[in-house]
């Protein structure tokens, strides 16, 4: 996957591009992630990038003139895509993820600052537009970041287990089920049972039935739209009927746990 970032603040990707999944994505070649700097498409001594809006107003805008000759530069005629991150595009989404990870042409990313970018870039240049949620930050490079780690989880090779993928939320148009590691008791909260079992039939059903109750409790919404099978259909009902609660085997030393601290004196 190829994708080119354009900021004023290159040196914020220094630390992100070379750490964890990602770094080791961009030393195997598996991402291959440029960073360019605005200002080195600026004119003029100082290299200005911004400017007063027309029409006045508070805050400055960031000119159109560099903007189209870096996406242009950095294109440089081949097959690209250009998305300007910003916080009135289109919602991204895991299907909008899984949907830019198959693109084959170079992914050009535009962070914009200050009040935005001139209005003419976007007609200019920008295919799409991107947000990475209803509220508005003070530059579009942690929005890049965060489109960049999700589209590097589509990568084949990347993350290392390709089921960690394959069974992250949404993928199924479900939240994952719950997961637990050593130790076995926190807080007096135990593993559930069936995780110990080593019946690996049972962990699947029991996972499978979380992802419901998971979903079921904390984004009804996605249940409205999943094509659940018969199986998973009895667990919704099943759960609809038990309730909000724990996994049904933590349940018990919750509830012990709890009965344990209504015998406790206020003092301990
Ligand atoms: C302060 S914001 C500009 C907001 C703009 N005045 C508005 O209200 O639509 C500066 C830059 O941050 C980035 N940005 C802010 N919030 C964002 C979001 N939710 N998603 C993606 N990019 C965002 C965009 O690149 C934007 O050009």
């Amino acid at each position: 996957m190829h994708i080119s970032v354009i900021t004023i603040f290159p040196e914020l990707f220094t630390a992100f591009l070379s750490t964890s999944l990602i770094g080791r994505a961009v030393g195997t070649g598996d991402l291959d992630v440029s960073v360019h700097n605005l200002r080195d498409f600026a004119d003029g001594k100082h290299q200005t990038v911004d400017d007063e809006p027309y029409g006045g107003g508070g805050g400055m805008v960031m000119k159109a003139p560099p903007w189209i000759q870096a996406v242009r530069v950095v294109a440089n005629d081949a097959p690209s895509r250009c998305v300007l991150l910003s916080p009135q595009g289109r919602r991204l989404t895991d299907s909008g993820v899984r949907e830019l990870a198959g693109a084959k042409e170079r992914l050009i990313l535009l962070c914009g600052r200050y009040e935005g970018i001139d209005e003419r870039v976007r007609v200019a240049v920008v295919d799409d537009e991107i947000s990475i949620g209803d509220f508005v930050l003070s530059g579009g490079e942690l929005p890049a970041m965060v489109l960049i780690e999700a589209l590097s989880r589509q990568v084949p090779g990347v993350v290392g287990q390709p089921q960690c993928v394959e069974q992250d939320s949404f993928r199924n148009g479900l939240l994952d089920y719950p997961h637990y590691t050593r130790p076995q008791v926190v807080e007096g909260v135990s593993v559930p049972d069936i995780l110990v079992s080593g019946d690996h039939g049972a962990i699947r059903a029991w996972r499978g039935r979380q992802a419901i109750r998971a979903t079921w409790e904390k984004r009804p919404d996605l249940l409205a739209q999943a094509a659940l099978t018969e199986e998973q259909l009895e667990w919704l009902a099943e759960i609809e009927c038990e309730g909000p609660g724990h996994p049904p085997d933590a349940v018990d030393l919750v509830t012990q746990r709890e009965d344990k601290d209504n015998t406790k004196s206020p003092r301990e």
